[in-house]
């Protein structure tokens, strides 16, 4: 199974990518699913399906064609399934404070549940076979970081606090529960988290393997765009994805003579040559500004056309290398991490029992070391050719 994740700035036109290229894979024979992981749907739109105006028939897998299904995770609907315990809890405390009924339910809403029920359904479809490729819509940029690195906060959680936490309640629970205005969590709240957990177990290492999850990053020839598209390749990078195109769209076409957009042709060209640039050896495509809307099965596959040859394989595996490696060599342990763009006066590196934190500008990336490097303390990084090599020595 193959996993291609649509991220990028607010409005560049991820959904419309995400959706032509679920129409191209089904067209080449793949069992294919669009998902959509932004609260803020818009897929059904995108294939001006009737029913979409209030995600009628989207919450559940909405069939397209033979080939193609879209899905439109309808956060309500899933925390009937999955959150109940836990946003029964979040409930019960926000009504101690006054909140009423409705309001508190809305509140409910953890940041990150939407994104958290996206991935236990490509864990399920993953352990069904259910489709060849996924494709994942996601929300603007920020909240796409957020949702990548969710899975491993939670194992870090589900490790470290989890239990510990969960003893500790049980201990102080009933001496609490009467001097506490604030009913504390009860048993059933702990098995909720533990069997969510345990149905996304296996999506750090399904994101992280570039043999199954690819990140498609779409932007503008414009440079505001490309700076966010900048920080989010460095965001996936560190957290082990791996970007494998970039996809510019909204390209004035070159035969396009008129005074009005001179400039705007002008800069589109210094922006376009610049991304070439900075993201080689990570291929670029361009796709036109169309004179309309893309909307409809019609004009997907329109742009289907101008984003892809027609036997051209968009699942297909062009970049294998992982983000980071560990290595021996002369007796010397190293951690090898590809840090694209990153400038030497803004990496920060520590350790932290027995991991490794990586941190660039506001960013940080715990990486977990193996066995036989756990006792070791970064002492040297060199960065070379868009590469970070740190020395592991003994403390
Ligand atoms: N190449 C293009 N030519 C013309 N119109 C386009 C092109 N690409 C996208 N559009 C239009 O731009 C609008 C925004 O596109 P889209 O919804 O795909 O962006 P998005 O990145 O998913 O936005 P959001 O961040 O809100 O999810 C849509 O109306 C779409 O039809
Ligand atoms: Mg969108």
């Amino acid at each position: 199974m193959r996993i291609l994740l649509f991220s990028g700035k607010g409005g560049v036109g991820k959904t419309s990518l995400a959706a032509a290229t679920g129409l191209h894979l089904a067209k080449l024979g793949y069992r294919t699913m669009i998902m959509s992981v932004d609260p803020a749907h818009s897929l059904a739109d995108s294939f001006d399906l009737e029913v979409s105006l209030f995600h009628g028939k989207t919450g559940e897998p909405y069939r397209i064609n033979d080939r193609l299904q879209i899905h439109e995770v309808n956060i309500q609907q899933e925390i009937k399934k999955h959150w109940r315990e836990i946003s029964a809890y979040v409930i019960s405390v926000l009504r101690t404070t006054g909140i009423s009924g409705v309001e508190a339910e809305e509140l409910a809403i953890l940041p990150g549940m939407e994104e958290l029920s996206a991935m236990m359904y490509v864990n399920q479809y993953r352990r069904e076979g259910a489709y060849d490729v996924i494709v994942l819509d996601c929300a603007p940029t920020a909240e796409s970081l957020r949702f990548v690195s969710m899975p491993t906060t939670l194992d870090w959680y589900m490790k470290h606090i989890f239990p510990y936490h969960r003893g500790l309640l049980k201990a102080v629970r009933p001496l609490a529960n009467r001097v506490s205005p604030v009913e504390l969590p009860g048993d059933s709240y702990f098995a909720n988290v533990a069997d969510l957990f345990s149905k996304l177990e296996g999506i750090p290492e399904l994101l992280e393997d570039p043999g199954v999850t690819s990140v498609r990053l779409v932007t503008n020839p414009e440079k505001m765009v490309l700076r966010e598209t900048q920080r989010a390749f460095v965001y996936f990078s560190l957290h082990g994805l791996t970007v494998d195109q970039i996809a510019v769209n909204r390209v004035l076409p070159q035969g396009l003579v008129d005074a009005y957009f001179n400039e705007w042709q002008a800069s589109q060209a210094r922006v376009l040559d610049e991304i070439d640039k900075y993201f080689a050896p990570v291929p670029v495509k361009r796709v036109p500004l169309f004179t309309h809307e893309v909307c409809g099965l019609e004009r997907l596959e329109e742009l289907a056309a101008a984003l892809y040859a027609s036997q051209e394989d968009p699942a297909a595996v062009t970049r294998t290398e992982a983000p980071y490696r560990f290595e021996k060599t002369d007796g010397r342990y190293e951690v090898v991490i590809q840090l694209p763009f990153a400038a030497k006066g803004e990496i920060g590196l520590f350790k932290k029992g027995d991991e490794l934190v990586v941190e660039i500008g506001a960013l940080r990336r715990h990486i977990g070391l193996p066995t036989s490097m756990s006792a070791l303390t970064p002492s040297r990084a060199r960065l070379e050719n868009q590469i970070l090599t740190v020395e592991m020595m003994e403390g």
